[in-house]
C-alpha cells in the first residue's frame, strides 16, 4: 500500500481508482488551492502526488515529501507549474494529461473565436440591459469567419484541433511553430509563416504553445502593433504568453479590434482595466472544463500514479523525467 496526496477534490474516478488499488489517499478538501504550508506538511512521506496547475511543485515540495516520492501526476496538459529540473535531480517521475483535452480546448477556442467575431457577450449584455429597441441594419456588426485568415501559433495536439475546425469553417490557415508540419500543410492547406508575417496577415490569431522561457511574452506591444487593426487575439494557452498590460493598452487604443482570453498572466487576478473593456471576452480558465474531458484527465492522472507505483512506465510520462 502506498500513500498518495491529492491537492484538491477533482471530478472523475481518480481517487476511487487509487483506493480500489489499495492505496491510502489523502485529498485536500474543498475547491480552493491547497495553502503552501498545508501542502508542505501533507506531502511528508508520500509516494505520489496528484497536483493541479494551481500548485507550484518545486524542490521545496519534493524535499518535504522525501525520498519515497515516486511520481507527481499533474491534472493538466500544461506543466509549467512543475520544476522539471528538480524532479529530474531527485529521480521523481512526472506525468501530465495530454491527448484527452484536445477537443475540449479546441472547441472552447472556437467558441471564443465565434463569440468575438459575432460579438455574442456584448450582444447578450445589450439585450439584458433593455437596450434592444428593434432590428437595425447597423446594430452590433460583426464579421464572418468564412474566407478569413486564422494564424495559429503552436500546432501541437490542441493547435491542430483548432486548424481542423477552422478548415471546416472555410478559413485560410497560417501557422507558426518551431518546426514545420508538412502533413498539416497538405491536409489543411495550412501555410507556414514567420511569427511576424503571420501576425501581419491574420484576421484572427490563436495561441497554442506551452509556457516556456522562449514563449514568455511571445505577444507584446510590438507584436500587437504588427497585427491588423481589425484582428482578434485568442489565448487559451497560458497567460504569461501574452503581455497582458500591453494587451489592455492595445485594446483601449484599438491597436487590435478585440481579444478573447481563457488564461491570464497572474490569474485569478486580471490586469487593471481588462474587465472593463467591451472588446475583451474573458473566461475563467475553463477551456478544458467539459465534464467528459475532466473525467478522462482524472483517469489518466490516476493511471500514471498506479503504473509508477507498480514500477511500470506511465504512457503519459513527461519527457525527461
Ligand atoms: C489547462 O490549462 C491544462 O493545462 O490542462
Ligand atoms: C434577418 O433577420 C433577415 O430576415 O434578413
Amino acid at each position: 500500500m502506498a500513500r498518495v496526496y491529492v491537492t484538491r477534490e477533482i471530478p472523475g474516478a481518480a481517487v476511487a481508482m487509487l483506493r480500489k488499488a489499495g492505496h491510502s489517499v489523502d485529498v485536500y478538501p474543498g475547491d480552493r488551492p491547497v495553502p503552501r504550508a498545508t501542502l508542505l506538511r501533507k506531502v511528508k512521506g508520500v509516494n505520489a502526488i496528484l497536483s493541479l496547475l494551481t500548485d507550484r511543485i518545486d524542490d521545496k515540495v519534493l524535499a518535504a515529501a522525501g525520498p519515497e516520492l515516486k511520481i507527481v501526476a499533474n491534472y493538466a496538459v500544461g506543466y509549467d507549474n512543475l520544476d522539471l529540473e528538480a524532479l529530474k535531480k531527485r529521480g521523481v517521475k512526472a506525468a501530465n494529461t495530454p491527448g484527452v483535452l484536445n477537443d475540449a480546448v479546441a472547441e472552447h477556442t472556437f467558441a471564443l473565436l465565434l463569440a468575438a467575431a459575432k460579438r455574442i457577450p456584448e450582444s447578450d449584455r445589450f439585450v439584458r440591459a433593455g437596450k434592444y429597441a428593434g432590428w437595425k441594419p447597423k446594430l452590433l456588426l460583426g464579421s464572418l469567419l468564412e474566407g478569413k485568415t486564422l494564424g495559429i501559433i503552436g500546432v501541437g495536439r490542441i493547435g491542430t484541433g483548432v486548424v481542423h475546425r477552422a478548415s471546416c469553417m472555410g478559413m485560410d490557415i497560417l501557422y507558426h511553430d518551431i518546426r514545420r508540419d508538412r502533413a498539416l500543410e497538405r491536409r489543411y492547406k495550412a501555410k507556414f509563416a514567420t511569427k511576424a508575417s503571420l501576425l501581419k496577415r491574420s484576421d484572427f490569431v490563436s495561441l497554442h504553445v506551452p509556457l516556456l522561457k522562449s514563449t514568455y511574452h511571445l505577444i507584446g506591444a510590438k507584436e500587437l502593433r504588427n497585427m491588423k487593426r481589425t484582428a482578434i487575439l485568442v489565448n487559451t494557452a497560458r497567460g504569461p504568453v501574452v503581455d497582458e498590460k500591453a494587451l489592455v493598452a492595445a485594446l483601449r487604443k484599438k491597436v487590435i479590434a478585440g481579444a478573447a482570453l481563457d488564461v491570464f498572466e497572474d490569474e485569478p487576478r486580471l490586469a487593471p482595466g481588462l474587465a472593463r473593456l467591451e472588446n475583451a471576452i474573458l473566461t475563467p480558465h475553463t477551456a478544458s472544463a467539459a465534464i467528459e474531458t475532466r473525467e478522462e484527465m482524472s483517469r489518466l492522472a490516476a493511471d500514471a500514479i498506479l503504473k509508477a507505483l507498480a514500477g511500470k512506465r506511465p504512457k503519459n510520462l513527461i519527457p525527461g523525467t
